[in-house]
């Protein structure tokens, strides 16, 4: 999987690309993360892109054609890739959409400020459009790297434990069950006793209980998006935690 990614602020990206599991993960080839810098395309000596909205209005609108030259000189150098414009009027993002992305070759990730981009960039380019929440950020930068990092720990080798990547069908549609770590006891809250117990039967049964507990108390909504993807096991914890919600429920 490779990432372009197209910003007026370059210099966000430097550690985010270098450290930790993403920074092995390009230092071992499995991902790429180029970052470039939008103001090369630059019409003008100054690189100014922004300029004033017709109609008026506060805020500055970024330029259409340097967005454009852009994403099209990048097609030409590696080939044609997926092009996602980072905007609170997108998509929003969401597991099933990150796990879309992932199966692309390359992704073409353009981050707006100030009012965003001109609107020809949408209707010339289209581009997906992908919010990465309802609420508005400063740019589409901290989106882009969410959406790096939501897609590049998909991509076969990214995370060291393949076993700790949450699309595993079995708990998918569902919140991660409560972790614990030494010591035993804090503040007087033990570790509870199953976890210690080291009959993994036990223990997977005690983490999936609580997923689905966790799931129907914090995020009953999950529960209907997800039914149908629910094992039999699933459905049956869902039923007794919260019979209410069981969609097939008469
Ligand atoms: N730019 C500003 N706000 C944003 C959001 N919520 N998602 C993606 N890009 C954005």
């Amino acid at each position: 999987m490779h990432f372009d990614v197209l910003t007026i602020f370059p210099e966000l990206f430097t550690s985010f690309r270098s450290t930790g599991v993403l920074g092995r993960a390009v230092e071992a080839s499995l991902i790429g993360i180029d970052v470039h810098d939008l103001r090369d395309w630059a019409d003008n000596r100054w690189r100014q892109l922004d300029d004033e909205a017709y109609g008026g209005g506060p805020g500055m609108v970024l330029q259409a054609g340097p967005a454009i030259a852009a994403v099209r000189q990048l097609e030409g150098d590696h080939g044609p890739g997926r092009t996602v414009l980072l905007s609170p009027r997108g998509r929003v993002l969401d597991q099933a959409l990150v796990a879309e992305l992932a199966h692309e070759d390359r992704l073409c990730l353009l981050c707006g400020r100030y009012e965003g981009f001109d609107e020809r960039v949408s209707a010339i380019l289209g581009p997906d459009e992908v919010s990465i929440g309802d609420f508005v950020l400063g740019g589409g930068e901290v989106a882009a790297m969410v959406v790096v990092e939501a897609v590049a720990r998909l991509v076969p080798g990214v995370v060291g434990d393949p076993a700790s990547v949450a699309s595993d069908s079995f708990t998918a549609g569902l919140l991660d069950h409560p972790s614990y770590t030494r010591p035993v006891e804090v503040e007087g809250w033990p570790v509870p006793e199953v976890l210690r117990s080291g009959d993994h039967e036990r223990i997977a049964r005690w983490r999936l209980e609580r997923s689905v507990e966790a799931t129907v108390t914090r995020r009953p909504d999950m529960i209907k998006d997800n039914w149908a993807r629910y094992p039999a096991e699933v459905r049956a914890l869902v039923r007794r935690y919260a019979p209410e919600l069981d969609p097939e429920r008469r």
